[in-house]
């Protein structure tokens, strides 16, 4: 029976081959896992965090502000490379605010989303001036208790649940019943209530969803956002000191992906901004980004340390896996299992001459890195390259499994 073969994702444009190999930062891929010590190796390139940055800033209109969220990589290098590219961080724990702490990022930069706070949590927050996005009525009543507390004016925000989704994003954070924001119609009381209690009133954040590739769909729901911001301010009856408008900018992983239209985005964005009703004026506007700045700047490195045949099948099998790399296994937000972009990083550019699977070295059917691809012939010894692995690799996998304990990583 012949084995059907499934394409794997696009490769990110702009890798070189050096002495028949894939190149980072200049450097062939094996003297990389050298000098780190060895595989499995995430590999950060530099040149391209500050290229995309530099990209979306062109981009997008000057007032905009872009705030990374560190959910998707906080490897600690990384984000003291990104802290003079951005404007703001933005977190979702009180361990990511430790992260960010510890890599001497001014927390004064930062928001905090994300449902269930505790309460040692929002002490360290407002003890350390980061906005509270708040997510319901009691997070709010006990941040104020808390800032009583320590006798400091919380910087507090509402996450709004707005009455509307991002169409064709990966992920929905908003819209109908969620555990995400307050619903929108009860944001004004709420709002009130913060000023009244003399809360230093940061505004909205409104996040409806990630991993969008339709810029159409980007637009539309930013013009909704914009939209509903000003109902609501005009409800609290004040304007918005500050608006964050969410993000759900997504980047191409499979085959018949395509690159976000940014140039688009920006532009309708321009337009709006030129047209702002009298609530938003003077708003600091931002949006919130994780995988599209960081995504396509990565690559997972895991050595062939067996090849086997079985039942007219090929398997490759690797020293990583899905322990590194759960999305590219296809567990970690995706329906249907597709292949992300994979090659065999010690033959790049070879002649694609061989159908194989690549697997990692769990005892689960679920490890796979790429199912029955077109691949050069590998042997054990050689290195498989995984792309877009900057984003939700090394810190949305389960690394303790099987006691694997987790992958290296550099910044190149
Ligand atoms: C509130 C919030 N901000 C930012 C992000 C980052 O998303 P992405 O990496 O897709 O940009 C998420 C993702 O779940 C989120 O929930």
């Amino acid at each position: 029976m012949s084995v059907k073969p499934k394409p794997v994702g696009p490769i990110p444009s702009g890798y070189e081959t050096v002495d028949g190999e894939l190149a980072i930062a200049g450097k062939p891929v094996s003297s990389l896992v050298e000098e780190a010590g060895g595989s499995p190796l995430f590999v950060y390139s530099r040149d391209r965090l500050t290229a995309r940055m530099e990209m979306l800033r062109s981009a997008m209109p000057k007032r905009l502000a872009i705030n990374y969220a560190i959910k998707a990589n906080p490897f600690e290098p990384l984000l003291q490379h990104m802290a003079p590219l951005v404007d703001g961080f933005d977190i979702a724990s009180g361990g990511e605010l430790e992260i960010l702490r510890g890599a001497g990022i001014d927390l004064a930069r930062v928001s905090f989303a994300g449902p269930g706070k505790r309460d040692d949590e929002l002490n360290a927050a407002i003890a350390a001036g980061v906005t509270l996005n708040l997510e319901s009525e009691n997070e709010a009543r006990r941040a104020l208790t808390i800032a009583d507390k320590l006798g400091i004016t919380p910087h507090l925000a509402i996450r709004v649940n707005p009455d509307f989704d991002m169409k064709g994003s990966g992920m929905k954070m908003g819209g109908g019943a969620k555990q995400f924001g307050v619903d929108a119609e009860r944001v004004p009381a709420l709002g009130r209530e913060l000023l009244a209690a003399g809360a230093k009133w940061l505004g909205l954040h409104i996040y409806t969803g990630s991993q969008a590739l339709s810029a159409e769909a980007i637009i539309e729901t930013q013009a909704n956002v914009l939209a509903l911001a000003d109902r609501i301010a005009s409800d609290i009856g004040q304007p918005l000191p500050k608006l964050n408008m969410g993000g759900g900018f997504g980047i191409p992983y499979f085959h018949g992906d395509e690159e976000l239209d940014v140039s688009a985005i920006g532009s309708a964005l321009s337009a709006r901004f030129d047209a702002l009703p009298d609530t938003l004026k003077d708003a600091h506007l931002c949006i919130e980004l994780g995988r599209y700045l960081v995504g396509l700047a990565g690559v997972y490195l895991t050595r062939i340390v067996d090849r086997k045949d079985s039942h007219g099948e090929t398997f490759l099998i690797t020293d990583g896996g899905l322990h590194h790399q759960l999305a590219a296994s296809g567990n970690f937000g995706t329906v249907v299992r597709r292949n992300y972009p994979v090659a065999i990083a010690s033959r790049f550019g070879a002649p694609a001459d061989d159908l194989a699977s690549v697997v990692g070295c769990l005892c689960t059917p679920l490890d796979r890195l790429a199912d029955r691809a077109h691949l050069p012939r590998a042997e054990v010894g050689d290195l498989v390259a995984v792309f877009c692995a900057g984003a939700y690799g090394a810190t949305a996998s389960p690394a303790a499994f099987l006691g694997q304990g987790p992958a290296r990583q550099m910044l190149a």
